[in-house]
């Protein structure tokens, strides 16, 4: 009898139309779900290089901040996070747009940076009171790049 009922229901128009849209409503979830994960997982290994890279420069930049607020400006500590700030920035550009030359502004953003850790270095900040323009300067960079990128 149970088989007779399963005949029917095949046989019946409606309801294997029915299940065919159910069928198909469900593999098409199934499909946009895993298609979605796809490109979530490729969209955040492509970010991942920008944001570790402005991550690394953050932990140097907020060191420099932190020991201006300490009032303990080691001069070879300044020399380091200056100099990896400077490394980093020559891979803002490649780290943010892999594929692409950034716009103009962007360079712009960016080699003001540099311009900005160059002096900065050249100055070879002995103490807070040398380094707090320095600093000033290099976060002002940040901020304005973010507000306009980030
Ligand atoms: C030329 C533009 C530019 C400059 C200059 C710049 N950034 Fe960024 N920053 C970006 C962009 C674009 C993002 C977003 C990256 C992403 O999420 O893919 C970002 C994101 C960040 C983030 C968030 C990262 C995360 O994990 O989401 C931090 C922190 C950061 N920047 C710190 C800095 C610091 C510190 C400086 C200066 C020393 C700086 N940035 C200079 C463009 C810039």
């Amino acid at each position: 009898m149970d088989g007779c009922f399963v005949i029917f229901v095949i046989r019946d128009g409606r309801y294997n139309n029915w299940m065919k849209n159910a069928i198909l409503l469900l593999l098409g979830l199934f499909i946009g779900a895993v298609g979605a994960n796809i490109v979530g997982n490729a969209l955040r290994a492509r970010d991942a290089y920008a944001r570790g890279t402005m991550d690394v420069m953050q932990h140097h930049y907020g060191s420099l901040r932190e020991n201006l607020r300490a009032k303990q400006c080691n001069a070879t500590k300044t020399a380091f996070a200056l100099a990896q700030l400077r490394a980093l920035s020559n891979e803002i550009e490649p780290a943010v747009y892999p594929d692409s030359t950034p716009e103009s502004a962007f360079r712009e953003f960016s080699s003001r940076l540099r311009d900005a850790l160059d002096t900065g270095i050249a100055t070879a900040p002995a103490d807070c009171a040398a380094l707090a323009p320095i600093a000033e300067k290099v976060g002002k960079v940040c901020d304005e790049c973010h507000q306009q990128y980030r």
